[in-house]
């Protein structure tokens, strides 16, 4: 559930007008990062201001890594998985002479206004760079862990969730014909969002996240429930980063020892979750969000994310998207619950 978010805008002196705008993809890319620069690139050309494509994230920033982007440079992009400006997560940019390196590679190329797409690391960056030498930029969210507060929904989460819920409706065809227990790691280092969205949406019998510990001796217990109402096959869905603590395989061999009923397997679907054509849902937000983020810098908006909640575009203090938690949802963990009986 999201709390109400209070807007906070850092305004800029009204006579520099931005002329050039960059956007750089950054940290884990996500299904919906090229429709968002496509976005971006075509609200550019639509407003009349020049803009600039940085590779690499922040290390292209540092090494002014650039390129002009006209609306034609994006054609057939909005349909395609991963970022084509590429992404990476720099050290360098860590270090203040990193960070100096950045600006002045800014100031050199005219850019008076930067977007960057990405999660929490990318927001924190951004932050920095605001803070020091006061350069206006505004966040659009980009990661599949859906981690981001001030949004419903970050760009790429939507295409992850299918893309597991697909590999776990396949996962459980043959878990029924073995009657097998199959543990099914998903993404999200510290977020539950993948693991308790696709465990409801493809059936899961457990569903184990980083923001609950729901304990050993309960996964024992319902599993022993289980079988005795008849079940004979069983999909666990764990987070990887899940509060037991224990890796997937870890699990698997404590259910192995007390509870021998099953013959278990592993499966870890990893960066597979990443990739991919992004889901309808997904380039429609990354297309709003894309144009949200050009219009918020010629707004003189600064230091802010744009989202969307309950269907409005909205915008949120990056600090706060950054240390705010988007919250696991009740009711959802109570529907996973009911709905495993
Ligand atoms: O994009 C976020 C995320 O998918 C996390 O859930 C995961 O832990 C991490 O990226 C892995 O990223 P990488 O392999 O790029 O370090």
């Amino acid at each position: 559930m999201h709390l109400k978010v209070t807007l906070h805008y850092i305004f800029l002196p009204m006579n520099e007008p931005i002329k050039k705008i960059a956007v750089l993809t950054s940290g884990g890319d996500a299904p919906g990062m090229n429709a968002a620069i496509r976005a971006v690139v075509r609200a550019c050309t639509y407003y009349r201001i020049e803009c600039v494509g940085v590779y690499r994230g922040y290390q292209g920033l540092i090494e002014g890594d650039f390129e002009l982007l006209s609306a034609r440079h994006v054609s057939n992009i909005i349909n395609k998985g991963g970022t084509i400006l590429k992404s990476a997560r720099s050290n360098e940019f860590r270090t203040v002479e990193g960070r100096v390196k950045a600006h002045n590679s800014l100031k050199e190329a005219g850019i008076g206004a930067l977007i960057v797409i990405g999660g929490d690391g990318t927001f924190t960056g951004g932050l920095r760079f605001i803070e020091e030498f006061n350069f206006p930029i505004v966040g659009i969210p980009g990661t599949i862990d859906n981690d981001i507060y001030g949004t419903d929904n970050t760009i790429g989460y939507d295409t992850a969730l299918n893309t597991v819920v697909e590999a776990i409706d396949k996962i459980r065809d043959t878990a029924s014909s073995h009657n097998r227990l199959f543990f099914i790691e998903v993404m999200g280092r510290d977020a539950g969002f993948i693991a308790l969205n696709s465990g409801i949406g493809a059936g899961a019998e457990e569903i184990l996240i980083p923001e609950k510990d729901l304990g050993l001796d309960r996964l024992v217990e319902s599993l022993k429930n289980s079988k005795e109402k008849g079940k004979t096959s069983s999909i666990i869905v764990v987070s990887e980063g899940d509060k037991i603590g224990k890796s997937v395989f870890e699990l698997a061999d404590y259910i192995n020892e007390n509870f021998p009923f099953y013959d278990i397997r592993v499966s870890v679907l990893g960066h597979m979750q990443r990739g991919g054509s992004p889901s309808c849902f997904d380039r429609v937000l990354a297309s709003r969000l894309g144009v949200a983020a050009v219009e918020a810098l010629l707004d003189r908006s600064t230091g802010i994310m744009v989202g969307v909640t309950n269907n409005q575009v909205t915008k949120v203090d990056l600090d706060k998207a950054i240390k705010m938690n988007n919250d696991i949802s009740l009711e959802l963990l109570k529907v996973a619950e009911i709905t495993s009986i």
